[in-house]
């Protein structure tokens, strides 16, 4: 019976040779398939006498339930193998750290727009937006700086291909446009009461935003950020620009120690002009005189722009720098920090 040992010992070691499913059922073929080494041997039974057939069939037959026991057995083994190898491979560290969320906060700029917009707007002042794309028009003609005015000068513009001068083609260089823009929709509304010689309400708007020009150092930056203010209204005066803009410098500052100077200055669209400085009592910015702002009473071409008649109507506006205003507030020296997106520097204002 060495020959049925042999065989029984050749399919346990291709049993235990084979490493997948697949390699095994190949390996089973060969011993019990319908050619395989212990089917032939069955068949070649019926060529013996009776007890003869009788002994050798017994012996196959264990021979046979030998190799299916160890066929089972490897089967079960490679089955156990592979839940092991999915089990390791989606396993959790359940003892990692959590993946913390990070909480995002508004920018410094935007803190500051938000409380430009809260302390004019506790003074009776609408918040309107313009387009950064915008057309030569508004940005500089309907502002009294017609075309090959030398004020266009202090505008390093980027201008857009394909507008035109009354279309969109240049990236707005102030928010002083939206004055127009702003006026305009006002005076339509009300052109019945202006018209019947009755008082239109007056335009009060600040109009924060972003402006561009060509200019890149510490204090100034391609793309900045420009808070616009105007009034206009029929009884009014530099006197009431002074009041609102020392209350809204105080305000935005939380100190009452904070002195203010209108300086003379040229703006095409106001006259007089004037630039507005600002002085801290205490602190380190105190005793310097810094300037935060162009201002000035709108110029009688402007108010006509806008639909009005100059003779009736007087405006005043100002323009500031939200990003300067806002490195003073927070003692920032480097304007170009508020635009790396370096979350150190950004998550110190959350
Ligand atoms: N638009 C001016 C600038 O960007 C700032 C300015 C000055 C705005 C005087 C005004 C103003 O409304 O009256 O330089």
């Amino acid at each position: 019976m060495n020959e049925l040992n042999a065989i029984v010992d050749g399919a346990r070691a291709a049993f235990g040779q084979a490493s997948t499913p697949a390699d095994l059922e190949n390996a089973k073929a060969v011993y019990l398939g319908k050619s395989g080494r212990i089917t032939e041997l069955m068949k070649g039974l019926a060529a013996l006498a009776v007890d003869e057939k009788k002994s050798r069939g017994a012996a196959i037959n264990q021979a046979k339930q030998a190799i299916e026991a160890a066929l089972v057995a490897r089967r079960e083994g490679l089955a156990e193998a592979e839940l092991l190898a999915q089990l390791h491979a989606e396993s959790l560290d359940v003892s990692l750290p959590g993946r913390r969320r990070v909480a995002g906060g508004l920018h410094p700029v935007s803190l500051s727009s938000e409380r430009i917009e809260a302390i004019f707007g506790s003074m009776g002042f609408e918040v309107a937006q313009g387009p950064e794309i915008e057309a030569d028009w508004f940005n500089f003609t309907a502002l009294n700086t017609p075309e090959d005015h030398p004020a266009r000068s202090m505008h390093d513009t980027f201008y857009v291909e394909g507008g035109t001068a009354n279309a969109p083609n240049l990236l707005r260089t102030h928010t002083s446009p939206v004055q127009i823009r702003h006026a305009v929709q006002h005076v339509k509304k009300y052109r019945h009461l202006i018209d019947a010689g009755q008082a239109m309400p007056e335009i009060r708007v600040v109009v924060p935003g972003r402006c561009y020009r060509v200019d890149s150092d510490a204090t100034h930056s391609p793309m900045f950020h420009q808070v616009e203010g105007l009034w206009v209204g029929e009884n009014i005066s530099f006197k009431d620009l002074k009041v609102i803009y020392l209350d809204f410098i105080q305000s935005f500052f939380e100190t009452k120690d904070l002195d203010i100077r209108f300086r003379p200055s040229f703006f095409p669209f106001t006259e007089p002009s004037a630039e507005i400085d600002i002085m801290f009592g205490a602190g380190p910015l105190k005793g310097r005189w810094l300037e935060v702002s162009g201002s000035g009473q709108v110029h009688p071409n402007v108010v006509r722009n806008m639909g009005l008649d100059p003779e009736r109507y007087i405006g005043f506006a100002f323009g500031s720098g939200i990003d300067r205003l806002t490195m003073l507030r927070y003692g920032v020296d480097d304007l170009r920090l508020f635009f790396d997106g370096d979350l150190r520097f950004l998550s110190q204002f959350q």
